[in-house]
């Protein structure tokens, strides 16, 4: 059963000169959509590709003295020697073989499963502030802003050299710590490591093929930096992008420390992943204490298929927490991939920052952008517009010289770059069918160019269609304004739920800032991100948007939480997270979703925006385990084998009788799902979860709800009483549909919450109706 992995990529956004309808995204080309297609590996199906073999290590022949020597017996016969071994989260190797020696050893004794490894396209400073941390009170000095907490981080490398990793006041990293830095060219560890960045290693050098030949944990992407910086970047005075964004720069846990582990390569871009389950293997075993990892699969992918679920899970088991990136495929529903419920999956909000430009339209109609365009001006001439498909071979200078082109789709600086070798005199780039409302993101254009909303663009195709010789100006005032937009919204990019996996679990879990974020860059490459055009840019910092850029907020929020309460299963301080997160904007309104253009809904937003000032003291928690996500497992109706791929122990009779019961919608988890459907027991739905008291004082708590009309909700009992620290209690909810109401067409959504509140503490649970009768 040799299968295929599916596709990882990281989840910056990224508009390239390829339309696609799928954001798979290159941090090789920032602000460029790239075609989802997978690369497929470099080798063709006749001669060697790159394949994992998992194995079940505990059913090991007695004759072999290690795991390493069985391992090696297995590939005694083909002309290869291994990649990658894997130990910690789950157990096997990587290896190169034919098609034909790869399913022979799909059938070897103890081997569990046979997966053909492919290299995939890939395709701050205000921020912490903006989630409420304070450097005065809360979070931030309660936790010591995360001192020594590690965090381990699977991406593209480091660039050591920027402020941000600079380890000036930290002490030294605890002695426990298995992890180190390596050298390499360029990379000289005793210079570079320090007590800021602790871990450094590289899992790309032992890729077969002479491209993707980069032993360095360096950084030649900028992705990596700005991802590391993001969760635990030191305090930096002054940051900025050509003055964009400029001002103190913190990351999340700003004392945390950093461990990178590189497993994604630049050229062809991609996260391999037999390289990336070995570097989440070796963050385990070196004993980081919580995993950021913003690359993500396809939507829809099983688990069983899915590298990063099958590592995770081993990662969940040891302990260790790990944050993940929700994916760049919104604002579709059942666009959210990195979805298993082991998992802390994050959606992408805006900040209260943006850079407005101007477009002023030959008809006296000026529409307000974005741009990081770097030249102020009050207004360019006048000059003619043309539509192109914004191609690079349609960018040719019998077309485009001396014209506004207009791209009827999201596309970026690189964009940007081809229009100015054929002589064009600016860009507009709209966001078409993404829908991006206001919360677009903005480039940093080496020419004149502007982002613009759904509306404004509507208004430019009218204008273009109705004047012979339509003609543009644009105005840069080169500021960068805060606090007069409304914010968070959820980013049109940013991937919605239900689940595809497993519709009864809400995802993703909360959403963190994710467009136009700021923060350390490499200083191999251009902001652009650019290698195939010549841009000789090199800026420190850099501007980014992505659901990869959300993800470390909640991993600097998380490490937070771990500093105070170093005790906490991954699924309690999820549950922390979840259930502190604000589902109101800065005004307090309904947060709005600029993707659907209406409120945000949980399937967009979950919980909503993190707070970590709240998140470090939730009351009650709702925590899960192995043994629940086991059952969880076994409630897919999971084969032994597949069952094996998770849990090696699991006797060949697979999950029998053993089930959540009451369907995976009772896992314990700190959000409910609601389906309406006649084989779950019609119009009445009854769910049980159980909190956990955190404080050593007595609490009560009482219920309160929100709920559709036409859904009678009763929850049982409506008072919780703890003595005691520690303390279990157990509630049910029944959900009812009142037939008397409004009959829902199959398929509605619907929207409620359930919180458990005391004067101290608010533990809220957002929940989602989906009538499928
Ligand atoms: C680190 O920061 C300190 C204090 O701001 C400064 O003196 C030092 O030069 C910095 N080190 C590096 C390597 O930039
Ligand atoms: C790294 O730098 C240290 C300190 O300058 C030096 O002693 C060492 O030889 C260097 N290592 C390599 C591999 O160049
Ligand atoms: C698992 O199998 C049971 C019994 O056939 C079925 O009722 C249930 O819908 C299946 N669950 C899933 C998630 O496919
Ligand atoms: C819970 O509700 C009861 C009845 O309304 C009220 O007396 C009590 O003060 C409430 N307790 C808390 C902790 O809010």
């Amino acid at each position: 059963m040799a299968s295929t992995l599916p596709i990882l990529c990281l989840l910056v956004l990224v508009l390239v000169q390829f339309q696609s309808t799928h954001s798979v995204i290159i941090p090789e080309h920032r602000n460029s959509i790239v075609e989802h297609k997978p690369h497929p590996s470099p080798s063709t199906s006749n001669s060697h590709g790159t394949y994992i073999v998992q194995t079940n290590h505990l059913a090991k022949p007695s004759n072999f003295a290690t795991l390493d020597r069985w391992y090696t017996s297995m590939v005694a016969g083909s002309s290869s020697h291994i990649l990658y071994t894997y130990g910690t989260v789950m157990h096997g190797f990587a290896v190169r073989l034919t098609e034909g020696e790869a399913r022979r050893m799909s059938a070897v004794p103890g081997v569990t499963r046979v997966y053909k490894d492919r290299m995939y396209q890939i395709q701050t400073t205000r921020s912490p502030w903006f989630m409420g941390l304070h450097d005065d009170f809360g979070a931030w000095p309660d936790s010591e802003f995360g001192d020594g907490i590690i965090i381990g981080i699977v991406d593209t490398g480091i660039w050591p050299e920027r402020a941000s990793f600079n380890d000036t006041g930290l002490g030294p990293v605890r002695p426990t710590w298995r992890g180190e830095c390596e050298d390499a060219e360029g990379f000289n560890a005793t210079l570079l490591c320090n007590n800021k960045l602790v871990g450094a290693k590289c899992f790309t050098g032992n890729l077969p093929v002479p491209e993707y030949d980069d032993p360095s944990p360096r950084d030649f992407m900028g992705h990596g930096s700005h991802v590391a910086s993001t969760a635990a970047g030191a305090e930096v005075p002054w940051a900025d992008l050509y003055g964009f964004s400029g001002g103190r720069a913190s990351g999340v846990a700003r004392n945390a420390r950093i461990a990178m582990y590189k497993a994604c390569v630049p050229l062809p871009v991609g996260c391999p992943g037999s390289a990336t389950i070995k570097a989440i293997d070796a963050a385990v075993s070196d004993g980081v204490d919580l995993i950021s990892i913003s690359i993500g699969v396809e939507p829809g992918t099983p688990f069983y298929d899915d590298p990063i679920a099958v590592a995770t899970f081993g990662a969940e088991r040891r302990g260790v927490l790990v944050v993940v990136a929700g994916g760049n495929d919104g604002p579709e529903a059942s666009s959210v991939s990195n979805d298993a419920p082991w998992l802390t999956t994050v959606g992408a909000a805006t900040t209260d920052r943006v850079f407005p430009a101007k477009l002023m339209l030959g008809n006296g109609v000026a529409l307000t952008g974005q741009s990081l365009y770097t030249e102020k001006s009050k207004g360019t001439s006048m000059v003619g517009l043309v539509y192109s498909s914004c191609k690079e071979d349609d960018l040719t200078p019998d077309k485009v010289t001396g014209k506004v082109v207009v791209c009827a789709w999201m596309a970026g600086d690189v964009t940007g770059l081809y229009v100015e070798r054929a002589g064009g005199a600016g860009m507009v780039s709209a966001m078409g069918m993404e829908r991006l409302h206001d919360a677009v993101n903005a480039p940093a254009f080496t020419l004149p160019g502007v982002m613009i909303s759904d509306t404004a663009a509507n208004k430019l195709d009218a204008y273009m269609s109705s004047s012979p010789y339509p003609v543009v100006s644009f105005a840069f005032a080169c500021e960068t304004v805060t606090g007069e937009n409304r914010a968070p919204m959820v980013a049109g990019f940013s991937s919605r739920g239900p689940s595809v996996v497993a519709p009864e679990i809400l995802k993703p879990d909360v959403v963190a800032p994710g467009v136009n974020i700021l923060a350390a860059w490499s200083g191999a490459v251009p902001p652009s991100g650019s290698k195939k055009i010549i841009d000789p840019r090199r800026v420190e910092y850099n501007i980014l948007s992505g659901t990869s850029m959300a993800t470390p907020h909640v991993a600097g929020a998380a490490a937070l939480i771990k500093k105070v309460h170093g005790d906490w299963t991954p699924a309690m301080v999820r549950s922390a997270l979840v259930t502190t997160a604000g589902p109101l904007d800065k005004n307090g309104r309904e947060m709005f979703d600029s993707g659907t253009l209406m409120d945000a809904t949980p399937l967009a937003a979950g919980a909503g925006l993190v707070l970590p000032r709240l998140a470090m003291d939730p009351g009650l928690v709702y925590d899960a385990g192995t043994q629940e996500y086991v059952d969880f497992l076994c409630t897919l109706n999971y084969t032994a084998e597949q069952m094996r791929q998770f849990v090696p122990e699991m006797s060949s009779a697979g999950c029998g009788a053993r089930t959540i019961a009451g369907g995976m919608a009772n896992l314990n988890y700190p959000s409910f799902v609601v389906v309406f459907d006649r084989s779950n027991g019609g119009g009445v739905r009854r769910l049980t979860r159980t909190v956990t008291k955190l404080s050593a004082q007595p609490e009560t708590y009482n219920v309160t709800f929100a709920a559709p009309g036409d859904v009678k909700v009763t929850v049982t009992p409506e008072t919780l009483e703890f003595k005691r620290e520690n303390e279990k209690r157990s509630y049910t909810v029944e959900f009812s549909l009142q037939s008397q109401g409004k009959v829902r067409p199959a398929g509605t959504w619907d929207f409620g919450h359930i919180s458990w509140e005391n004067r101290k503490h608010r533990v809220r649970s957002p929940v989602a109706f989906n009538w499928k009768i």
